[in-house]
Protein backbone atom coordinates (compact mmCIF):
# COMPACT_ATOMS: atom_id res chain seq x y z
CA UNK A 1 0.00 0.00 0.00
CA UNK A 2 3.05 2.37 1.01
CA UNK A 3 4.59 1.59 -2.38
CA UNK A 4 1.50 2.20 -4.04
CA UNK A 5 1.06 5.93 -2.76
CA UNK A 6 4.82 6.63 -3.25
CA UNK A 7 4.56 5.83 -6.87
CA UNK A 8 1.22 8.00 -7.00
CA UNK A 9 2.54 10.83 -5.60
CA UNK A 10 6.16 10.47 -7.64
CA UNK A 11 3.94 10.33 -10.84
CA UNK A 12 1.93 13.82 -9.67
CA UNK A 13 5.41 14.84 -9.30
CA UNK A 14 6.60 14.53 -12.62
CA UNK A 15 3.06 16.07 -14.13
CA UNK A 16 3.98 19.13 -11.79
CA UNK A 17 6.80 19.37 -13.24
CA UNK A 18 6.16 19.33 -17.02
CA UNK A 19 3.60 22.05 -16.05
CA UNK A 20 7.16 24.01 -15.48
CA UNK A 21 8.16 23.25 -18.78
CA UNK A 22 6.93 26.30 -21.09
CA UNK A 23 4.62 24.73 -24.56
CA UNK A 24 6.77 26.08 -26.65
CA UNK A 25 9.57 23.92 -25.76
CA UNK A 26 7.75 21.06 -25.46
CA UNK A 27 5.89 21.37 -29.13
CA UNK A 28 9.93 22.12 -30.32
CA UNK A 29 11.31 18.89 -28.97
CA UNK A 30 8.49 17.03 -30.68
CA UNK A 31 9.11 18.63 -33.88
CA UNK A 32 13.05 18.56 -33.54
CA UNK A 33 12.50 14.54 -33.66
CA UNK A 34 10.79 14.28 -36.85
CA UNK A 35 13.60 14.11 -39.24
CA UNK A 36 13.50 16.15 -42.56
CA UNK A 37 12.36 14.18 -45.24
CA UNK A 38 14.88 15.54 -47.66
CA UNK A 39 18.11 16.77 -45.25
CA UNK A 40 20.62 19.54 -47.19
CA UNK A 41 23.34 16.94 -47.09
CA UNK A 42 21.18 14.17 -49.37
CA UNK A 43 20.12 17.22 -51.78
CA UNK A 44 23.72 18.07 -52.27
CA UNK A 45 24.66 14.66 -53.04
CA UNK A 46 21.58 14.08 -55.81
CA UNK A 47 22.48 17.39 -56.65
CA UNK A 48 26.84 16.15 -56.66
CA UNK A 49 25.80 12.37 -58.74
CA UNK A 50 24.09 14.27 -61.52
CA UNK A 51 26.55 16.94 -61.97
CA UNK A 52 29.75 15.64 -61.28
CA UNK A 53 29.14 12.20 -62.58
CA UNK A 54 29.39 13.91 -66.16
CA UNK A 55 31.94 16.45 -65.45
CA UNK A 56 34.09 14.15 -63.94
CA UNK A 57 33.43 10.72 -65.65
CA UNK A 58 35.23 7.45 -64.10
CA UNK A 59 37.16 9.79 -61.62
CA UNK A 60 33.49 10.75 -60.32
CA UNK A 61 33.21 7.27 -57.95
CA UNK A 62 36.67 7.42 -56.35
CA UNK A 63 35.92 11.29 -55.30
CA UNK A 64 32.42 10.75 -53.86
CA UNK A 65 33.76 8.15 -51.61
CA UNK A 66 36.32 10.39 -50.80
CA UNK A 67 33.99 13.28 -49.67
CA UNK A 68 31.64 10.90 -47.91
CA UNK A 69 34.39 10.29 -45.54
CA UNK A 70 36.68 12.46 -43.06
CA UNK A 71 38.63 14.84 -44.49
CA UNK A 72 41.90 15.28 -43.68
CA UNK A 73 44.13 18.37 -41.97
CA UNK A 74 47.21 20.12 -42.19
CA UNK A 75 48.96 22.23 -39.28
CA UNK A 76 50.00 25.64 -40.54
CA UNK A 77 52.79 26.46 -38.17
CA UNK A 78 52.85 29.44 -36.54
CA UNK A 79 56.58 31.25 -37.13
CA UNK A 80 55.64 34.21 -34.67
CA UNK A 81 54.97 31.44 -31.91
CA UNK A 82 58.11 29.10 -30.36
CA UNK A 83 59.79 26.59 -31.64
CA UNK A 84 57.80 24.17 -28.99
CA UNK A 85 55.06 23.35 -31.70
CA UNK A 86 57.56 22.14 -34.38
CA UNK A 87 59.40 19.62 -32.29
CA UNK A 88 55.94 18.85 -31.14
CA UNK A 89 54.37 18.23 -34.28
CA UNK A 90 57.54 16.42 -35.58
CA UNK A 91 57.46 14.26 -32.78
CA UNK A 92 54.42 12.89 -34.02
CA UNK A 93 55.28 11.52 -37.43
CA UNK A 94 54.15 14.13 -39.68
CA UNK A 95 56.16 16.10 -42.20
CA UNK A 96 56.12 19.50 -43.70
CA UNK A 97 54.87 19.08 -47.23
CA UNK A 98 56.55 22.49 -48.84
CA UNK A 99 60.17 21.89 -47.55
CA UNK A 100 59.51 17.67 -48.27
CA UNK A 101 60.33 18.29 -51.79
CA UNK A 102 63.73 17.54 -52.57
CA UNK A 103 63.46 14.87 -54.65
CA UNK A 104 61.11 16.30 -56.96
CA UNK A 105 62.76 19.82 -57.15
CA UNK A 106 65.26 18.78 -59.83
CA UNK A 107 62.15 17.47 -61.88
CA UNK A 108 60.49 21.23 -61.59
CA UNK A 109 63.06 22.66 -64.65
CA UNK A 110 61.65 19.68 -67.18
CA UNK A 111 58.56 20.27 -66.57
CA UNK A 112 58.68 24.09 -66.95
CA UNK A 113 60.52 23.32 -70.34
CA UNK A 114 57.66 20.96 -71.19
CA UNK A 115 54.91 23.22 -70.33
CA UNK A 116 55.88 25.32 -72.90
CA UNK A 117 54.96 22.55 -75.65
CA UNK A 118 52.17 21.66 -74.23
CA UNK A 119 50.47 24.98 -73.35
CA UNK A 120 50.82 25.71 -77.64
CA UNK A 121 48.97 21.94 -77.71
CA UNK A 122 46.61 22.95 -75.01
CA UNK A 123 45.13 26.49 -77.03
CA UNK A 124 44.73 28.48 -74.25
CA UNK A 125 45.52 31.92 -75.32
CA UNK A 126 48.30 33.54 -73.53
CA UNK A 127 48.38 31.47 -70.75
CA UNK A 128 52.16 32.19 -68.85
CA UNK A 129 54.59 30.04 -67.30
CA UNK A 130 56.58 31.66 -64.76
CA UNK A 131 59.60 30.40 -62.65
CA UNK A 132 58.50 28.32 -59.31
CA UNK A 133 58.72 31.22 -56.67
CA UNK A 134 57.57 29.33 -53.32
CA UNK A 135 57.40 31.50 -49.83
CA UNK A 136 59.99 29.34 -47.63
CA UNK A 137 58.21 30.42 -44.51
CA UNK A 138 55.09 28.82 -44.91
CA UNK A 139 55.46 25.77 -43.17
CA UNK A 140 52.70 23.35 -43.53
CA UNK A 141 52.86 19.72 -41.83
CA UNK A 142 50.66 16.11 -42.69
CA UNK A 143 50.10 13.23 -41.86
CA UNK A 144 52.03 10.44 -44.11
CA UNK A 145 49.59 9.30 -47.44
CA UNK A 146 47.02 7.19 -46.30
CA UNK A 147 47.68 8.15 -42.83
CA UNK A 148 44.38 9.38 -41.18
CA UNK A 149 45.82 10.59 -37.61
CA UNK A 150 43.90 13.20 -36.28
CA UNK A 151 46.15 16.63 -35.43
CA UNK A 152 45.56 17.71 -31.22
CA UNK A 153 44.89 21.23 -30.56
CA UNK A 154 47.33 23.34 -30.62
CA UNK A 155 48.47 25.31 -27.19
CA UNK A 156 49.31 28.16 -26.43
CA UNK A 157 53.49 29.06 -26.03
CA UNK A 158 55.09 31.00 -23.30
CA UNK A 159 53.49 34.70 -25.58
CA UNK A 160 49.94 33.14 -25.02
CA UNK A 161 50.05 32.66 -28.97
CA UNK A 162 48.70 29.74 -30.38
CA UNK A 163 51.82 27.23 -32.51
CA UNK A 164 49.72 25.68 -35.41
CA UNK A 165 46.32 25.94 -36.76
CA UNK A 166 44.74 23.33 -38.50
CA UNK A 167 43.18 24.12 -42.04
CA UNK A 168 42.70 21.61 -45.53
CA UNK A 169 46.31 21.61 -46.33
CA UNK A 170 45.42 21.84 -49.74
CA UNK A 171 43.99 25.99 -48.81
CA UNK A 172 47.60 26.48 -48.22
CA UNK A 173 48.43 25.81 -52.21
CA UNK A 174 46.18 29.32 -53.47
CA UNK A 175 48.34 31.41 -50.80
CA UNK A 176 51.62 29.67 -52.48
CA UNK A 177 50.13 30.46 -56.13
CA UNK A 178 49.44 33.86 -55.00
CA UNK A 179 53.47 34.29 -54.71
CA UNK A 180 53.42 37.33 -52.21
CA UNK A 181 56.98 38.91 -52.83
CA UNK A 182 58.93 41.29 -50.47
CA UNK A 183 56.80 45.03 -50.12
CA UNK A 184 53.74 43.40 -51.75
CA UNK A 185 50.38 45.10 -51.36
CA UNK A 186 47.75 42.58 -50.55
CA UNK A 187 44.17 42.37 -50.45
CA UNK A 188 42.40 39.61 -49.47
CA UNK A 189 38.88 40.22 -50.02
CA UNK A 190 37.04 37.34 -49.10
CA UNK A 191 39.16 36.78 -46.02
CA UNK A 192 37.03 35.41 -43.28
CA UNK A 193 37.42 33.20 -40.90
CA UNK A 194 40.87 33.38 -41.73
CA UNK A 195 43.16 30.33 -42.75
CA UNK A 196 44.88 31.67 -45.93
CA UNK A 197 45.01 35.15 -44.07
CA UNK A 198 47.02 33.37 -41.66
CA UNK A 199 49.06 31.48 -44.19
CA UNK A 200 49.73 34.69 -46.39
CA UNK A 201 51.08 36.45 -43.27
CA UNK A 202 53.11 33.42 -42.58
CA UNK A 203 54.99 34.59 -44.97
CA UNK A 204 56.25 37.72 -43.57
CA UNK A 205 56.95 39.55 -46.51
CA UNK A 206 53.96 41.88 -47.22
CA UNK A 207 54.63 45.82 -46.66
CA UNK A 208 50.78 45.98 -46.44
CA UNK A 209 47.70 43.29 -46.04
CA UNK A 210 43.94 44.62 -46.32
CA UNK A 211 41.78 42.23 -44.89
CA UNK A 212 37.79 42.29 -46.31
CA UNK A 213 34.85 39.86 -45.60
CA UNK A 214 30.98 41.38 -45.82
CA UNK A 215 30.30 38.87 -42.79
CA UNK A 216 30.99 40.71 -39.66
CA UNK A 217 29.97 37.78 -37.98
CA UNK A 218 32.62 36.01 -39.95
CA UNK A 219 35.24 38.86 -39.82
CA UNK A 220 34.72 38.30 -35.65
CA UNK A 221 36.01 35.11 -35.80
CA UNK A 222 38.82 36.16 -38.52
CA UNK A 223 40.03 38.46 -35.62
CA UNK A 224 39.87 36.05 -32.92
CA UNK A 225 42.11 34.03 -34.87
CA UNK A 226 44.43 36.88 -35.65
CA UNK A 227 44.49 37.26 -31.77
CA UNK A 228 45.52 34.43 -31.11
CA UNK A 229 48.11 33.08 -33.62
CA UNK A 230 49.61 37.16 -34.58
CA UNK A 231 51.60 39.16 -31.80
CA UNK A 232 49.55 42.60 -30.78
CA UNK A 233 52.26 44.75 -32.16
CA UNK A 234 51.88 43.16 -35.85
CA UNK A 235 47.90 44.03 -35.60
CA UNK A 236 48.11 48.03 -35.03
CA UNK A 237 49.08 50.45 -37.13
CA UNK A 238 49.31 50.67 -40.71
CA UNK A 239 50.62 47.32 -42.38
CA UNK A 240 47.16 45.93 -41.85
CA UNK A 241 43.59 47.02 -42.56
CA UNK A 242 40.54 45.06 -41.93
CA UNK A 243 37.26 46.09 -43.37
CA UNK A 244 33.54 44.41 -43.75
CA UNK A 245 32.45 45.81 -47.43
CA UNK A 246 30.13 43.83 -50.23
CA UNK A 247 33.29 42.83 -51.89
CA UNK A 248 31.25 43.23 -55.48
CA UNK A 249 31.61 47.05 -54.74
CA UNK A 250 35.74 47.28 -54.09
CA UNK A 251 36.14 49.17 -57.43
CA UNK A 252 33.76 51.89 -55.89
CA UNK A 253 36.64 52.23 -53.06
CA UNK A 254 40.08 51.59 -54.84
CA UNK A 255 41.09 50.40 -58.27
CA UNK A 256 44.79 49.70 -59.22
CA UNK A 257 46.04 49.62 -56.24
CA UNK A 258 47.20 45.72 -55.30
CA UNK A 259 50.46 43.81 -56.17
CA UNK A 260 48.02 40.54 -55.41
CA UNK A 261 44.74 39.91 -54.92
CA UNK A 262 43.56 36.31 -53.12
CA UNK A 263 39.32 35.94 -54.47
CA UNK A 264 38.42 33.13 -52.05
CA UNK A 265 34.70 33.20 -52.74
CA UNK A 266 32.13 31.65 -51.32
CA UNK A 267 30.72 28.56 -53.49
CA UNK A 268 28.74 25.26 -52.84
CA UNK A 269 31.65 23.86 -50.50
CA UNK A 270 31.30 20.53 -51.46
CA UNK A 271 32.96 18.31 -48.32
CA UNK A 272 31.15 20.61 -46.02
CA UNK A 273 27.55 20.54 -47.96
CA UNK A 274 27.87 16.62 -48.06
CA UNK A 275 28.46 16.84 -44.18
CA UNK A 276 26.90 19.04 -42.42
CA UNK A 277 23.22 19.80 -42.31
CA UNK A 278 23.46 23.23 -40.53
CA UNK A 279 24.33 26.23 -42.30
CA UNK A 280 24.22 24.34 -45.70
CA UNK A 281 24.07 26.32 -48.48
CA UNK A 282 21.49 23.11 -49.97
CA UNK A 283 19.15 24.07 -47.34
CA UNK A 284 15.71 24.71 -49.10
CA UNK A 285 15.79 28.16 -48.03
CA UNK A 286 18.87 29.05 -49.95
CA UNK A 287 17.91 27.61 -53.10
CA UNK A 288 18.32 31.33 -54.83
CA UNK A 289 21.21 31.83 -52.56
CA UNK A 290 23.13 28.63 -54.33
CA UNK A 291 21.81 29.92 -57.70
CA UNK A 292 22.96 33.55 -57.56
CA UNK A 293 26.46 32.09 -56.48
CA UNK A 294 28.14 31.93 -59.99
CA UNK A 295 27.01 35.36 -60.78
CA UNK A 296 28.27 36.61 -57.11
CA UNK A 297 31.54 34.84 -57.81
CA UNK A 298 31.95 36.35 -60.79
CA UNK A 299 31.13 39.68 -59.37
CA UNK A 300 33.65 39.04 -56.72
CA UNK A 301 36.40 38.21 -59.09
CA UNK A 302 35.93 41.44 -61.59
CA UNK A 303 35.67 43.45 -58.42
CA UNK A 304 39.59 41.83 -57.46
CA UNK A 305 40.81 42.15 -60.84
CA UNK A 306 40.25 46.10 -61.00
CA UNK A 307 41.50 46.60 -57.61
CA UNK A 308 44.97 45.25 -58.51
CA UNK A 309 47.28 47.11 -60.38
CA UNK A 310 49.11 46.68 -63.99
CA UNK A 311 51.45 43.99 -63.56
CA UNK A 312 49.40 42.52 -60.74
CA UNK A 313 48.27 39.42 -60.19
CA UNK A 314 44.88 37.73 -58.71
CA UNK A 315 44.51 34.01 -57.26
CA UNK A 316 40.79 33.00 -57.78
CA UNK A 317 39.96 30.07 -55.40
CA UNK A 318 36.79 27.91 -54.29
CA UNK A 319 36.23 24.79 -52.36
CA UNK A 320 34.12 22.98 -54.49
CA UNK A 321 34.33 20.24 -57.85
CA UNK A 322 31.96 22.65 -59.98
CA UNK A 323 32.64 23.54 -63.60
CA UNK A 324 30.30 26.71 -63.06
CA UNK A 325 31.77 27.93 -59.88
CA UNK A 326 35.14 27.12 -61.37
CA UNK A 327 36.37 27.86 -65.14
CA UNK A 328 33.33 29.23 -66.53
CA UNK A 329 33.62 32.00 -63.89
CA UNK A 330 37.30 32.39 -64.70
CA UNK A 331 36.59 32.60 -68.64
CA UNK A 332 33.63 35.07 -68.03
CA UNK A 333 35.78 37.28 -65.83
CA UNK A 334 38.22 37.62 -68.67
CA UNK A 335 35.89 38.28 -71.29
CA UNK A 336 34.64 40.89 -68.80
CA UNK A 337 37.10 42.48 -67.73
CA UNK A 338 38.42 42.67 -71.06
CA UNK A 339 35.54 44.43 -73.13
CA UNK A 340 33.89 46.52 -70.09
CA UNK A 341 37.07 47.39 -68.28
CA UNK A 342 39.89 47.30 -71.04
CA UNK A 343 41.79 45.25 -68.93
CA UNK A 344 43.73 42.40 -70.96
CA UNK A 345 44.97 39.39 -68.56
CA UNK A 346 47.16 36.48 -68.79
CA UNK A 347 46.57 33.07 -67.31
CA UNK A 348 49.74 31.89 -65.30
CA UNK A 349 50.16 27.99 -65.34
CA UNK A 350 50.41 27.22 -62.08
CA UNK A 351 51.73 23.31 -63.54
CA UNK A 352 54.69 23.54 -61.91
CA UNK A 353 53.32 24.14 -58.60
CA UNK A 354 50.82 21.33 -58.71
CA UNK A 355 53.85 19.10 -60.31
CA UNK A 356 55.56 19.74 -57.08
CA UNK A 357 53.24 18.76 -54.53
CA UNK A 358 51.92 15.52 -56.69
CA UNK A 359 53.34 13.11 -53.81
CA UNK A 360 50.86 14.64 -51.52
CA UNK A 361 47.75 16.10 -53.18
CA UNK A 362 45.22 14.77 -56.26
CA UNK A 363 45.27 17.22 -59.09
CA UNK A 364 42.65 16.80 -61.73
CA UNK A 365 44.25 15.81 -65.19
CA UNK A 366 43.77 18.00 -67.88
CA UNK A 367 41.83 20.59 -66.77
CA UNK A 368 41.92 23.60 -69.46
CA UNK A 369 41.56 26.29 -67.02
CA UNK A 370 43.30 26.36 -63.98
CA UNK A 371 44.38 23.66 -61.28
CA UNK A 372 42.47 21.32 -58.83
CA UNK A 373 43.04 19.65 -55.91
CA UNK A 374 40.74 16.37 -55.88
CA UNK A 375 39.80 14.02 -52.80
CA UNK A 376 41.22 10.74 -52.99
CA UNK A 377 41.03 8.26 -50.19
CA UNK A 378 44.87 8.33 -49.71
CA UNK A 379 45.04 11.53 -49.29
CA UNK A 380 42.09 13.07 -48.63
CA UNK A 381 42.62 16.80 -49.16
CA UNK A 382 39.93 19.31 -51.28
CA UNK A 383 38.60 19.64 -53.34
CA UNK A 384 40.48 23.04 -53.83
CA UNK A 385 40.32 24.63 -57.73
CA UNK A 386 42.34 28.04 -58.25
CA UNK A 387 43.30 29.85 -60.94
CA UNK A 388 45.93 32.92 -61.64
CA UNK A 389 45.41 35.70 -63.36
CA UNK A 390 47.98 38.52 -64.44
CA UNK A 391 47.06 41.81 -65.25
CA UNK A 392 48.86 43.15 -68.36
CA UNK A 393 46.94 46.02 -68.62
C1 LIG B 1 35.30 30.48 -48.81
S1 LIG B 1 34.94 31.65 -47.64
C2 LIG B 1 36.49 32.42 -47.38
C3 LIG B 1 37.44 31.58 -46.57
C4 LIG B 1 38.70 32.33 -46.17
N1 LIG B 1 39.40 32.86 -47.31
C5 LIG B 1 39.63 31.45 -45.37
O1 LIG B 1 40.61 30.95 -45.92
O2 LIG B 1 39.37 31.27 -44.19
C6 LIG B 1 34.08 32.87 -48.53
C7 LIG B 1 33.81 34.12 -47.75
O3 LIG B 1 33.22 35.07 -48.63
C8 LIG B 1 32.46 35.94 -47.84
N2 LIG B 1 31.57 36.71 -48.74
C9 LIG B 1 30.38 36.36 -49.26
N3 LIG B 1 29.90 37.36 -50.04
C10 LIG B 1 30.81 38.34 -50.00
C11 LIG B 1 30.89 39.65 -50.59
N4 LIG B 1 29.91 40.11 -51.37
N5 LIG B 1 31.96 40.40 -50.32
C12 LIG B 1 32.96 39.94 -49.52
N6 LIG B 1 32.93 38.74 -48.93
C13 LIG B 1 31.88 37.96 -49.17
C14 LIG B 1 31.75 35.02 -46.89
O4 LIG B 1 31.32 35.71 -45.75
C15 LIG B 1 32.84 34.00 -46.60
O5 LIG B 1 33.47 34.29 -45.40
Amino acid sequence: MALLLDTRLLLRKVKDLRCFTPRRNRVKKKWAATPTKHPPTGLALQHFDATYSSQLGKLWPSVRVALLSEGKYGALLNNFSDDSALAHLEAQGCRDFLTDTETEESEVAAVEESSNVSMKESGIDGQQETPLQLSRNIKCFVFPRADITRFKSARPDTYGLLGYYLMDAASVLPCLALDVQEGHAVLDLCAAPGGKTLALLQSQSIRFLCVNDASVSRMLRLKKVLRSYVPKELLTGERLRISSFDGTKWGEIETNTFDRVLVDVPCTTDRHSLMENDNSIFNKIRGGERRRLPQLQLELLLAGIIAACPGGEILYSTCTLSQIQNMSVVEQAIDMARENHGIQLQVVDLRPLTHMFRKTFHFAPDLHLGEMVIPHLAANFGPIYMCKLRRLT
